[in-house]
């Protein structure tokens, strides 16, 4: 069982695509073990995009970033990091395929809705990041020995 932290950005709240955005995921068949929302600042972004913090288009990443609250999940599920990031469907919405998320709802790499991570190592150090322990539940779903 994998787990997986997914980011709902800005611009998922400003175009009322939360719910639809959740949906797909728990239609999925990914479980939610933890949700908030938050308001990000520069040094978490920093952090959490430490690969891109020398771009040039970095201040971008950060103005988007915190132009509002972001929904923040750790969702699970067996391969759930593949699941999700096929699900989100290229960073570059351009690129992505239509049925996937980025691919039916977005049409700019600077707006591209969701972040989920990108490998096991990185989803460990992101949910650190942005849960505490008591705020991930843990249960099981009476469906699970179906998935
Ligand atoms: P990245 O970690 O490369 O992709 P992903 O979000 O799919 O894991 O990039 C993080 C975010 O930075 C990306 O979702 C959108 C933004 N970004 C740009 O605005 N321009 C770019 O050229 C790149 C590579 C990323």
């Amino acid at each position: 069982m994998q787990r997986s932290l997914v980011l709902l950005k800005p611009d998922a709240i400003q175009r009322g695509l939360v719910g639809e955005i959740i949906a797909r995921l728990e239609k999925r068949g990914l479980k939610i073990v933890a949700m908030k929302t938050m308001q990000l600042d520069e040094t978490i972004l920093k952090e959490h995009y430490a690969h891109l913090a020398s771009k040039p288009f970095f201040p971008e990443i950060v103005s988007y970033m915190t132009i509002c609250p972001v929904v923040a999940l750790i969702v699970e599920g067996p391969n759930a990091i593949a699941a999700l990031r096929n699900t989100l469907g290229a960073t570059n919405p351009l690129e992505a395929v239509p049925w996937t998320i980025r691919g039916d709802y977005a049409l700019s790499i600077g707006f591209n809705l969701i972040h989920a991570s990108d490998g096991e190592e990185a989803a460990v150090a992101e949910i650190k990041r942005f849960f505490k322990e008591e705020e991930v539940l843990n249960y099981n779903k009476i469906d699970s020995n179906l998935l």
